[in-house]
């Protein structure tokens, strides 16, 4: 038996650590830091932050044989160089292909280089650039900032003023800024997910994250308020559009000697004129991991063993359809730092309990962050999935909020 340790400390990494629990081989998951509700489900939280390298080094040399990396601000720092030039096992990319999420440019450059299809964007380093560049660009238009903003860094606006002020606020924010100005793409958004090893890779089913946070895609921008998969509003040609772009993709790192494994995330846009990159993340998705990890029947600690020795495991799924949805404080994604009650779960409910902005007790539990859990509901289709996760939520939500609409747009569209 082994032991894995998992960093980062939300609903994803409790979703990755139930996933590593369930492995006949592995005896227990370490979550650095975790929250207080990881406890609950099984798992260990150990008080080490995760941008601490030397102290998860430490950390890791002592007590596992596997870590894996959940959050992007550890991988854009660089961790896994830091893990493996201490001789350890760990599943994530280096920094130099991290990039491909942490700068945005950097991610516009790749895709350029590599043929592969996104809106068209202007780069600019000041204000004053910027206000000239959006007399480029038809309305409605992105304003969105480099660099990590947690899904809060990007700016659909309608019409010129609001394009005005949002580019106004990101210079205010930081005048040394680098700001995108793009194209805006009309369509479905979906999330398509592939662990890899150079160009081996386990492609997972389509998933669609929902991340406005109010019904109807309305109201700012957010991590995500819930997730759904496999998203049935894509027909089978769509699914081959995405598993080509993921395979593109894959070539192109290589191509560019960024080699090594990892999560590779693209967030597409289905438009009129086929699917388009609206971005790379190089982790697994906040709140897709919650939707797509459950219905994995793989030994998912040898897959991912498998999957850094350079061999893919072919994915073996449990044929359900899964709907997440994420509870959040009322004040999200505003400031949330007055604490709320959490109800804690009963046992059954913990099952599909995967907590995240949780701190206290059993029993006393409270808010500590925006996104506090997400809860999971399966069924033979999307209707079934949604009818559960919603029945599962409402005797735990409390005081907290959600989207009341997560998995509508599936249900919307005809089916493959
Ligand atoms: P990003 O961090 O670039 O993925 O942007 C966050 C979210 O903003 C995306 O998931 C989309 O919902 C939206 N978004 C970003 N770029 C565009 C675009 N060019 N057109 C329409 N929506 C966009
Ligand atoms: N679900 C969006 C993200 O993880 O960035």
């Amino acid at each position: 038996m082994v032991n894995v340790l998992v960093i980062g400390a939300g609903a994803r990494e409790s979703a990755l650590g139930r996933a590593f629990l369930a492995s006949p081989q592995v005896q227990a998951v370490y979550v650095a830091p975790g929250n207080a509700g990881m406890a609950l489900i099984g798992l260990t939280p150990v008080a080490i932050d995760a941008m601490d390298f030397p102290a998860l080094i430490a950390f890791a040399k002592a007590h596992v044989a596997l870590t894996f990396v959940g959050p992007e601000q550890p991988l854009t720092a660089g961790i896994c160089d830091a893990f493996q030039a201490a001789g350890l096992a760990v599943f994530g990319p280096k920094r130099a292909l991290a990039q491909l999420e942490g700068s945005k440019q950097f991610a516009k450059a790749f895709m350029a280089r590599h043929d592969l299809p996104t809106a068209a964007a202007t780069v600019v380093h000041d204000l004053a650039a910027g206000q000239a560049a959006l007399a480029g660009h038809r309305l409605p238009v992105v304003i969105k900032a480099d660099g990590l903003a947690a899904g809060k860094g990007v700016v659909v606006c309608s019409d010129l003023p609001a394009a005005q002020a949002a580019l106004a606020r990101a210079y205010a924010a930081d005048p040394a800024a680098t700001v995108l100005i793009e194209d805006y793409l009309a369509g479905q958004e979906a999330s398509v997910l592939a662990m890899f090893n150079g160009t081996t890779r386990v492609l997972f089913p389509l998933a669609q994250d929902h991340k406005r946070r109010l019904a109807g895609d309305a109201g700012p921008n957010t991590g995500g308020m819930g997730a759904i998969s496999p998203a049935p509003q894509f027909t089978a040609a769509q699914q081959a559009q995405a598993a080509a772009l993921v395979d593109a993709t894959l070539a192109g790192a290589v191509t560019d000697g960024l080699d090594g494994c990892g999560v590779i995330y693209l967030g597409l846009m289905f438009t009129v004129d086929g699917p388009k990159l609206l971005e790379y993340n190089v982790r697994f998705g906040d709140p897709e991991t919650q939707v797509l990890l459950t219905q994995v029947q793989n030994d998912f600690y040898q897959l991912t063993v498998d999957l850094l020795a350079g061999h893919a495991q072919p994915l073996v799924l449990d044929g359900r359809t899964y709907c997440g949805v994420v509870a959040v404080h009322p004040d999200y994604p505003g400031d949330t730092s007055r604490p709320l009650p959490v109800a804690t779960p009963d046992q059954a409910a913990l099952d599909y309990w995967l907590p995240a902005g949780v701190a206290g007790t059993q029993g006393a539990l409270t808010t500590a962050g925006g996104r506090v859990f997400t809860v999971v509901g399966a069924g033979p289709n999307l209707a079934h999935a949604q009818l559960q996760a919603y029945a599962r939520v409402a005797p735990l939500l409390g005081e907290l909020a959600m989207r009341q609409d997560i998995g509508a747009k599936g249900l919307r569209q005809p089916q493959d």
